[in-house]
């Protein structure tokens, strides 16, 4: 499959699986990467830190989003009912909802003007992404000049290692989480492409500072840049 489309059958059928995971999906991330995902996420978070307007795309049930620490956060995702969870959770957490605005969208075509974030990031959402060049330029178009972006995912090997970790969600995972939903996860692994292949493209599209950062022995990336 080609490493930056999946087609749109094929992403409907992701996007029910990530809905149907909601009640338990942050217990699958837990057990999935044995609570380590949130240490991750805080690595994100922490940019968040005295900026003015965040954009987390692919922002789910709120997982990171209620970690951010910016004056004004958009909540960019192309579904509604994930939004909806994002805000109980949020509410639950005492949380106010007030610097949050929740835009139902996916990132190939994100409703934000111009140069308006000072920060945009992405946790285990980008590998989800239909056209993952189209959503980078979005990205790019968004944010202001010198703003930062950051992408946390699982990281695309294409040797053994790659095998390896994707064996480890296609079989492994399931059992260990008591879900089928990894493996659903593990065909948006087998598609996703490496990151030096999306670093050159965020290059290309005019992205600089572009750095790889590699986490848990290499199975977990960040990828930042700068515009
Ligand atoms: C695994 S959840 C990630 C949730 C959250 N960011 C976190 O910290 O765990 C992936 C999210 O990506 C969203 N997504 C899928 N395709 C997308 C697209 N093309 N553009 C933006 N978000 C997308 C899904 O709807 C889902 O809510």
């Amino acid at each position: 499959m080609d490493a930056l489309k999946i087609e749109s059958e094929e992403w409907k059928n992701l996007e029910n699986v990530l809905e149907e995971m909601i009640p338990c999906y942050d217990d699958i991330n837990s057990r999935m990467t044995f609570g380590m995902d949130k240490k991750w996420r805080k690595i994100l978070a922490y940019e968040s830190n005295n900026k003015n307007i965040v954009v987390e795309i692919g922002s789910g049930p709120g997982t990171l989003a209620m970690l951010l620490k910016a004056k004004k956060i958009f909540c960019v995702d192309p579904s509604e009912k994930m939004h909806k969870i994002a805000m109980e959770r949020i509410k639950q957490a005492k949380i106010s909802l007030e610097k949050f605005e929740f835009i139902t969208s996916p990132a190939e075509k994100i409703p934000i003007d111009d140069n308006v974030a000072d920060f945009v990031c992405s946790a285990f959402a980008f590998r989800d992404f239909y056209d993952k060049k189209k959503a980078l330029t979005e990205i790019y178009r968004i944010l202001k000049n010198d703003g930062k972006f950051m992408i946390l995912d699982i990281a695309k090997h294409n040797n053994i290692y790659g095998t390896l970790i994707y064996n480890y969600i296609k079989h492994i995972a399931p059992i260990i989480t008591g879900s089928d939903a990894p493996k659903m996860l593990a065909k948006t692994y087998n598609a996703f492409g490496t990151l030096e292949y999306y670093a050159d493209i965020m290059k290309e599209i005019g992205f600089r500072s572009v750095k790889i950062k590699f986490l848990n022995f290499r199975t977990i990336f960040i990828l930042s840049a700068e515009k």
